[in-house]
């Protein structure tokens, strides 16, 4: 089973209008060399609009940072996936673990966001990941487990392939510390066979698990290369053009 290598870059609270316009110019000039690869860009969510018109035709796709899980309703500041659909924006970014630690953002609610995903044709990007001290107290399973579960739960078998799983350790996040190659396989090894159990291992199979924390384009070729590694969620490496090429040339070279 061959899976599409799947490259998304989090630009988090970053670059402004001027900045946004033209990385991604520059990252769309290029994107189409790597057309084995699929590759997204998300940027802070009032700039989308513009985002979407720089990308207009291009192979870079949009990825919004959050999403709300309802249609529409008093939820004072939030914005629904047709909102992002409208825009051209084809993924979204759920419950990356900035959301959960300073927004409260729980694993039940990261499920109903996977869902509104789907039930609106965008796909989601569920994040995952364990803490050091998660880590270190053994409980790295039990904790992977119980986000995974929720995400699980809201997802049917025949439409689970178009699920992403990101599993990135908060340890490794921003801290230029990048879980070994190893590492990542053993977690992503694992997590495909979870969604085995749920799904299948024909569907678990086309399940594309990204993995991120602290890659950039000197260490995303030994990352990719592990078996189960389908890709990477780049925080700081996506911010700017050569940088996120770089990585999106590490995975044209293993596709
Ligand atoms: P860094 O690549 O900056 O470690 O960030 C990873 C991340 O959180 C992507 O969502």
């Amino acid at each position: 089973m061959t899976r599409k290598p799947f490259i998304c870059g989090n630009w988090k609270l970053n670059h402004g209008l001027v900045e946004t316009q033209a990385v991604l110019r520059a990252m769309a000039a290029e994107a189409s060399t790597y057309s084995s690869v699929e590759l997204a860009i998300a940027p802070v969510t009032p700039l989308l609009a513009a985002a979407a018109q720089v990308l207009q035709g291009s192979a870079l796709g949009l990825a919004a940072q959050n999403v709300h899980h309802q249609d529409k309703g008093a939820f004072t500041g939030e914005w629904a996936c047709h909102h992002l659909s409208e825009l051209n924006v084809g993924y979204a970014i759920v419950g990356h673990s900035e959301r959960r630690q300073y927004f409260g953002e729980t694993s039940a609610a990261v499920g109903q966001k996977v869902r509104a995903c789907l039930d609106n044709n965008l796909v989601p990007i569920a994040c995952i990941g364990e803490s050091l001290q998660e880590r270190e107290a053994g409980q790295i399973w039990d904790v992977l487990k119980n986000q995974m579960d929720p995400i699980t739960a809201a997802v049917q078998p025949d439409e689970a392939h178009r699920l992403v799983v990101a599993y990135e350790p908060v340890w490794a996040i921003g801290t230029g510390k990048t879980a070994s190659a190893a590492q990542a396989q053993e977690v992503h090894a694992q997590l495909r066979s979870w969604l085995a159990g749920a799904f299948g291992e024909d569907v678990a199979e086309r399940v594309r698990l990204q993995y991120g924390g602290s890659v950039k384009p000197s260490n995303a070729l030994e990352l990719l290369s592990e078996k189960d590694v389908d890709g990477a969620l780049v925080g700081g490496a996506s911010l700017q053009a050569d940088t996120f090429l770089g990585i999106a040339a590490a995975a044209f070279e293993l596709a």
